[in-house]
């Protein structure tokens, strides 16, 4: 524990640093976190730092205008805990064109990145221009430290990363350095790539047991149902009926019960955070 006790923490708006405290997060009601959350000095942040972007046509004034109305999304969830956290190393499925990334990195310069994404072309209708793109919108935010990026489908890597899949040949040529030093516990980890229910499912399950204890695992878009998602056919097949990506996530609650699970379902998108307490 960094600096302990309920009260010291409940206190948090504007503060630093926070916890190591599993404390906080045993007691803390999951109303209080959100407010907490949403308070307008972290929703400032958020919105200064997608400013500092290069604008996303479709999406930039879309997130800012709904973090402007006091709305809890999943960039504010990652500034609030990347800053209270001060997480010594993160991971992100779905980087995209790095908005959580740029907001983690902003608020927790020394944190080292490691960022996964097969880069699907005009994702969401919009370009997906690559890591290369990603690495220099974080140097907009500030942002010094190491970050990695491993292109491909999430559900081939992150077994090969934390050491669940041995590699072919090729593999160990390609991964070899980039794998070297690999933390194999995560204080961040942010789960937003492949949208379908199975895909979903499997990325949780493959980065939940790497998660430190007091470390946090941040999963999007849990309110169903978005018609435009479905329309897309995003789900995919549905063999065991979870129906939506919040029938996903009830299923990882029973999976790893030694988390404490928070849910921003007021609203769409939605947002879940699972904090490992054991
Ligand atoms: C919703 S976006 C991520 C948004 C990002 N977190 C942000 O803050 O802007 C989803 C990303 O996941 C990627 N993706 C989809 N399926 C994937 C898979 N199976 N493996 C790796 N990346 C995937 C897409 O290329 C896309 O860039």
């Amino acid at each position: 524990m960094r600096r302990g006790g309920l009260q010291r923490s409940m206190d948090l708006e504007d503060d630093e640093a926070i916890f190591d405290d599993l404390h906080f997060w045993e007691a803390i009601e999951e109303e209080e976190l959100f407010r907490l959350i949403s308070a307008e000095s972290n929703r400032a942040t958020v919105i200064e730092s997608l400013r500092l972007l290069t604008p996303d046509p479709l999406w930039t004034e879309r997130i800012i205008k709904f973090v402007e109305n006091g709305s809890v999304e999943t960039r504010c969830v990652l500034s609030w805990l990347a800053f209270h956290l001060k997480p010594r190393n993160y991971l992100e499925i779905g980087v995209r064109r790095g908005f959580s990334m740029a907001v983690v990195a902003r608020q927790s310069p020394k944190v080292k990145i490691y960022g996964f994404d097969k880069w699907v072309r005009r994702y969401g209708g919009v370009a997906n221009p690559g890591s290369d793109f990603v690495r220099s919108e974080l140097l907009k935010v500030g942002f010094r430290n190491q970050v990695q990026f491993f292109c491909g489908d999430s559900h081939c890597l992150l077994p090969l990363f934390f050491g669940k899949r041995k590699p072919n040949l090729l593999e160990r040529i390609k991964y070899r350095h980039k794998f070297r030093n690999r933390p194999c516990e995560f204080d961040l980890m942010t789960v937003d790539g492949d949208h379908s229910l199975l895909g979903a499912y499997q990325d949780l399950s493959d980065v939940m047991p790497h998660c430190r204890i007091g470390g946090v695992v941040v999963f999007d878009d849990i309110v169903p149902p978005d018609p435009t998602r479905d329309a897309l056919g995003e789900l995919g097949d549905d063999p065991e009926g979870w129906g939506t990506l919040l029938g996903v996530w009830k299923e990882i609650k029973l999976k790893f019960p030694n988390f404490r699970y928070f849910e921003y379902l007021r609203e769409p998108p939605g947002v879940g955070l699972a904090v490992r307490l054991r």
